[in-house]
Parts: structure tokens; C-alpha cells; sequence
């Protein structure tokens, strides 16, 4: 199989697929059977090249990694929007890794949109569009015969959503409880080493862990939209963040975690998606959880996940919920899943 594929975004993560797609081309090729090229790269930072006969990879990676412009390389079309990528590359599947805006879900709305409308594939990691407008993207993908992937939307490349297609197929989840959000994790696992929140929070923001802004995630948006989108692809609801009952970790005091460490305890920032009868309950919110709890042993920027279900009992899956390699390795697994049909 030989698919076009087209670049929306190309920044952390969708470089992180740049740097996969790379150094696996022989793979690909020899074991999946997937032949691909890349047609087009459009950022509102790193340029914007569409050649319908195909693009270097290893230098638009170079030159993006560089910050110097891929508009500098030889391509057919130039310095086109997203949008108009869209509308004319030709590319089979489209790889939508722009921003994540909890507001709206723009810019990424309108791209998937544009591309499923026309018929072509998406994948993504944003999970603005993914939890706002879960139903009716995934309505449209299906009206055009398109396929819509979006696993990286949550713990990035560890397995979450398509462990129920292949290997739990017929397994049926009735609650899921989970560390998806790497940054509270961590400031939480330091806050038990006796340091405050405050202190913690400014170091994981020189660190690269904490954006200079950091509601999104001490303030539980960002476990909101992932349990959003848990809950909707598991229970076929149609919940949006602003149901979901949050509560983030800025409250949370170090009198408070080492408490909860003299009694056994630690408090985890859990996002929850419970079945209910029609429905779901989906909640953001610290819980002081037992050390016998393999949630509770879950600790700095790793994620996890524990399933509740009806043939196996409780499943936990632990493992990265960021980075480029991981995340971008998420886009990966989608393609490969689109390309084999
Ligand atoms: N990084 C991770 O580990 C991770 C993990 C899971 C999910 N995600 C999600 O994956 C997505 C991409 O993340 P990232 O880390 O790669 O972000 P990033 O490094 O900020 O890259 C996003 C790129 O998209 C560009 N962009 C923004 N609006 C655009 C538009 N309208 N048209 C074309 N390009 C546009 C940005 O340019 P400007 O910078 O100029 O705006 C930037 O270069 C986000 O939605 C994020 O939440 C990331």
C-alpha cells in the first residue's frame, strides 16, 4: 500500500513522526507492506512546501530543527495555509498536530474537518477537536469513508484505545480510572519529598514540564479532555469537558501530601470515567489513593491507566503520556492501522 501523507503542524510531535517515518522506511516497506511519501508540510512557524512528488523528510527536518524556514527548499507550491494544504495536496491521510485549544478546538476543528469532507484520513494528536466535537468528527469521518485515529490524544504512544480492538476485542470496560497528565504527577511525586508546590512548579517550568501558563494542567483541563475522550470512545457517549466534574492540584498543600504519606497514602491527580446505565460519569479530581493502589506507585511525568473490566478484571497499563519520539510514534501506529485497512 502507498499513501500521500500531508504535515498540519510540524513541530515537537509531528517532527517526532518526521524522525520515525525516517528511520523505519525499510521496515515499513518490508513488514507492513507501506510504501509512503511525504506531499506536503504546512506551519505557521516552520514554512509551509507542497510537492506532489514528494518532499525530503530528512532535510525539512534539519531545516525545521535548525528554525530556519522549509520555505528555503526547492518545493512546488509555497507558503500555503493550512487550509489550502488541505484542499490541494492530494495527500491520503493528513497528520493534524497543531495546537490544543479547550475553548473551540481551533485551528485543528476546521483542518480535520476540511480534510474528512473531502474524503481523506486523519491523524492526530490534539486534543482540542477530539474532545469537543468527538461525535460529530467521528459522524463525518464515517459519512465520507474516512478514517479519523487519535490515539496519541491520550498517554501518547502507550496502548489505550486500540488494546480493546485487537487484543482485549470483546472485553468490555465498565470503569476507568488514570495518571494522564505528566506535569501534576510530577509536581505531586516532588511535593512528597517535602518540597511546596510553588517551588515545585517553578522548577518543572524551567525543566520544559510546565508551560509558562500552567492552568491547563494544574487545573485538571488537560486530564478533562483526555477523560472526555476516554469516555466517549469507550462508553459511545457524547460528553463534552464542560460536564466533567474538575478539580485540579493548586489547592493541594505539602501539609496535605505528606499527611497522606504518614497514613499509607498519596494523592494522585485521577481522571475517571465511570459507565453509568445510558451514560457516564467523568470526573478530574486529587484522590488520596492506598499504596496497594498500583496507581499510587505511579510516579514523576509516567501516566497510567487502570481498566475495570467485565472478563479480566482490573488492567493497568504504565507508560509515557508525552515527548516527541512517543507521541509521534502514536501518529505512527494510526497510519499504519489506516494503510493496512
Ligand atoms: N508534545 C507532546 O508530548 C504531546 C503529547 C500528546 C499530545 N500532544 C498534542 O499534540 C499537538 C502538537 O503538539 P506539539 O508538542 O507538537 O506542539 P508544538 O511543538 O507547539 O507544534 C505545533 C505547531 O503547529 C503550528 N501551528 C499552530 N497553528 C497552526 C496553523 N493554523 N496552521 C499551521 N501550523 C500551525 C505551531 O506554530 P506556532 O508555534 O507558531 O503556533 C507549531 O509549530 C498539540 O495539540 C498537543 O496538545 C502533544
Amino acid at each position: 500500500m502507498k499513501i500521500n501523507i500531508a504535515f498540519i503542524g510540524f513541530g515537537t510531535v509531528g517532527r517526532g513522526l518526521g524522525d520515525l517515518l525516517l528511520e523505519k522506511r525499510e521496515e515499513l516497506a518490508r513488514d507492513y507492506g507501506v510504501e509512503y511519501k511525504v506531499v506536503a508540510v504546512s506551519d505557521i512557524k516552520a514554512g509551509s512546501i507542497l510537492d506532489e512528488r514528494g518532499i525530503d523528510l530528512e532535510e525539512a527536518l534539519k531545516l525545521a530543527d535548525a528554525g530556519t524556514s522549509l520555505e528555503t527548499m526547492p518545493a512546488q507550491k509555497k507558503g500555503l495555509s493550512a487550509l489550502d494544504t488541505i484542499k490541494s495536496s492530494g495527500a491520503d491521510a493528513f497528520v493534524e498536530v497543531t495546537w490544543t485549544n479547550l475553548t473551540d478546538g481551533e485551528p485543528g476543528y476546521s483542518h480535520i474537518k476540511a480534510a474528512l469532507s473531502l474524503g481523506r484520513h486523519v491523524v492526530t494528536t490534539n486534543k482540542g477537536p477530539m474532545a469537543l466535537h468527538y461525535r460529530e468528527l467521528l459522524r463525518l469521518a464515517q459519512d465520507n469513508g474516512a478514517k479519523l485515529k487519535f490515539k496519541g490524544t491520550v498517554l501518547s504512544g502507550t496502548p489505550a484505545f486500540n488494546l480493546f480492538d485487537g487484543p482485549l476485542a470483546g472485553c468490555s470496560v465498565r470503569s476507568i480510572r488514570g495518571i494522564v497528565n505528566g506535569t501534576t504527577n510530577l509536581i505531586l511525586s516532588e511535593m512528597e519529598k517535602g518540597r511546596g508546590y510553588e517551588e515545585v512548579l517553578k522548577e518543572a517550568q524551567r525543566a520544559g514540564y510546565a508551560e509558562a501558563d500552567p492552568t491547563m494542567d494544574v487545573e485538571g483541563w488537560d486530564a478533562t479532555a483526555k477523560a472526555t475522550i476516554l469516555a466517549n470512545y469507550f462508553y459511545g457517549t457524547d460528553i463534552k469537558p464542560s460536564q466533567v466534574k474538575r478539580k485540579g492540584i493548586s489547592s493541594i498543600t505539602l501539609d496535605q501530601v505528606i499527611k497522606a504519606k504518614n497514613r499509607g497514602e498519596r494523592i494522585k491527580l485521577i481522571a475517571r470515567a465511570d459507565r453509568t446505565e445510558g451514560g457516564a460519569e467523568v470526573s478530574v479530581s486529587p484522590v488520596a489513593l492506598p499504596m496497594a493502589d498500583p496507581l499510587a506507585n505511579i510516579m514523576g511525568v509516567t501516566n497510567a491507566l487502570t481498566f475495570a473490566t467485565d472478563c479480566l478484571g482490573d488492567i493497568t497499563i504504565v507508560g509515557p503520556g508525552a515527548g516527541r519520539r512517543a507521541t509521534g510514534y502514536s501518529l505512527l501506529t494510526d497510519l499504519l492501522s489506516i494503510a493496512r485497512g
